[in-house]
């Protein structure tokens, strides 16, 4: 595997993360039983993770795709959010799983998450690959969490910096 020296030890294995994923659609699988699923990705950084746990849910599931960003680090705090890219589902009476990367300070979230509740689904859950609990400034929760992680920027399996090392098999930080 080829070495970056701007990227720092192995925090996260891949092994460790396809397990961890395999428990989690196993865990969906259980938690809607006789019904249907509908998994939201927010792009770019939830396409590997929801690779993974999507392999593990025994149900009906559908898959789709949201695009946001933030209005910038000024903005930040307003929690005002801009949908680059909607669905293209309509998810009314549908139980959504937003599939997320990172749960840093919540706001991203908890902006989409009352953004989607206005299109009626059944119910909305979150499901992310990793939380950093040290960032949150909005009042959110996954209900469905990975990995807890430290207050370090965190690299790999679908996480960036400037859009790089997302390809990474395995979670890492920046090393500057
Ligand atoms: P929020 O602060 O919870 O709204 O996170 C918004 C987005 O910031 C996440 O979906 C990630 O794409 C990105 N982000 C937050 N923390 C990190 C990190 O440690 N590494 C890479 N991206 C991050
Ligand atoms: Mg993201």
């Amino acid at each position: 595997m080829k070495k970056y020296d701007t990227v720092g030890e192995v925090m996260i294995t891949e092994e460790e993360i396809r397990e961890r994923a395999a428990e989690i659609g196993e865990q969906i699988t259980g938690d809607y039983r006789g019904e249907g699923v509908i998994l939201i990705g927010i792009l770019r950084g939830a396409v590997p993770w929801m690779a993974d746990v999507m392999k593990h849910i025994a149900l009906d599931v559908e898959i789709d795709f949201i695009a946001c960003s933030s209005y910038g680090a000024t903005t930040k705090t307003s929690g005002v959010v801009k949908i680059n890219k909607d669905l293209d589902s309509d998810i009314e009476g549908k139980n959504v799983i937003i599939v997320e990367d990172i749960v840093d300070s919540g706001i991203t979230l908890n902006y989409l998450k009352g953004y989607l509740e206005n299109r009626k689904p059944k119910s909305i859950r979150i499901c992310a690959l990793l939380d950093k609990p040290e960032g949150r400034r909005a009042d959110i929760k996954a209900d469905y969490v990975g990995f807890t992680v430290e207050d370090k920027f965190i690299i790999g399996y679908g996480l960036d910096f400037n859009q790089k090392y997302r390809q990474l098999p395995y979670i890492s930080f920046l090393n500057e």
